[in-house]
């Protein structure tokens, strides 16, 4: 049986271990996968003991995404372009390899799952944390017309400029002619999260999107729902990452049934 496990702190709450033991039962692998506390301080020495111990991938998650692209030796192009991995594993010659399935799985979403092309498209993006590098990678290769970048600390956001010369960094509020709007910060993971960014201004018939999916719908979503917006959380950004991972690391690619959604839905 191969170790596999989710990477990050806090990581109770995770759902990865419950996607990918679905998955590995569905495609018959023999593996194990759990979700593991790495502070900041042990994350280079975990990863390397899980792999010298024989562990067959990690999943990397919050705050530990440039970390795990520091520690790579040989990084994937979505990778490499965004400087920040959230899927870790060997190739055939033992070379720890880095790789980023978030932004793969916020376009299918957007576009396979809620039929909303993004190219030609004004896009608007709320975070410069490490949910945003993924995502704007991905993002970029569909051809949108624009993106805006907006963040509380505007510093962070034109370091990411550093990264993606096309973005425009705005102030709250400059330019609001946007078509999708998407938040990629942690604001509305806890319940009573305030926004330090005022978004009443966004206008209706635009498309929202919030990568975070538990609480289902963030004060964020609710908010632009009551202004006449179409809404969606980020529960299939977040299986389709991790049918991504699953993917690369087994080469064989599961199939996400309502079984595997209904899992997303039981708090
Ligand atoms: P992650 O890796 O999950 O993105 P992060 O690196 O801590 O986590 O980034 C969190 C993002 O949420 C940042 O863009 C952060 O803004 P700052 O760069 O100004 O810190 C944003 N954020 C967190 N709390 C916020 C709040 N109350 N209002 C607005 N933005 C907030």
């Amino acid at each position: 049986m191969t170790r596999y496990a989710v990477i990050g702190t806090p990581i109770a709450q995770s759902k990865s271990p419950a996607i990918h033991r679905m998955f590995a039962e569905q495609t018959k692998q023999d593996v194990q996968y759990e979700a593991i506390e790495v502070a900041a301080d042990n994350f280079d020495s975990f990863v390397l003991d899980f792999f010298a111990n024989g562990g067959g991938g990690l999943n990397v998650t919050v705050p530990h995404k440039e970390r795990a692209y520091r520690i790579a030796n040989q990084l994937e192009p979505l990778a490499e372009q965004a400087g920040a991995v959230n899927t870790l594993f060997q190739d055939a010659e033992g070379t720890l390899c880095g790789d980023n399935t978030d932004g793969v799985g916020l376009v299918r979403d957007i576009q396979a799952n809620n039929g909303i092309a993004i190219e030609c498209k004004n896009l608007l993006v709320i975070g410069a944390g490490g949910a945003v590098r993924g995502a704007l990678v991905s993002l970029i290769e569909e051809k949108p017309a624009t993106i805006t970048l907006v963040n509380r600390t505007k510093e962070k956001a034109v370091d990411l400029k550093k990264i993606f010369p096309d973005l425009e960094i705005v102030n709250w509020g400059e330019n609001a002619n946007f078509d999708m709007i998407i938040n990629a910060t942690s604001v509305g993971l806890k319940k009573d999260d305030e926004f330090e960014l005022n978004y009443t201004d966004l206008g209706s018939n635009k498309f929202f999107y919030d990568v975070i999916y538990n609480p289902k719908e963030t004060n964020f979503l609710k908010k632009a729902k009551r202004e006449g917006n179409q809404i969606e959380n980020g529960k299939m950004m977040f299986i389709y990452q991790a049918h991504q991972a699953f993917t690369i690391w087994h080469k064989i690619m599961p199939e996400i049934d309502e079984e595997t959604i209904e899992l997303l839905d039981n708090d």
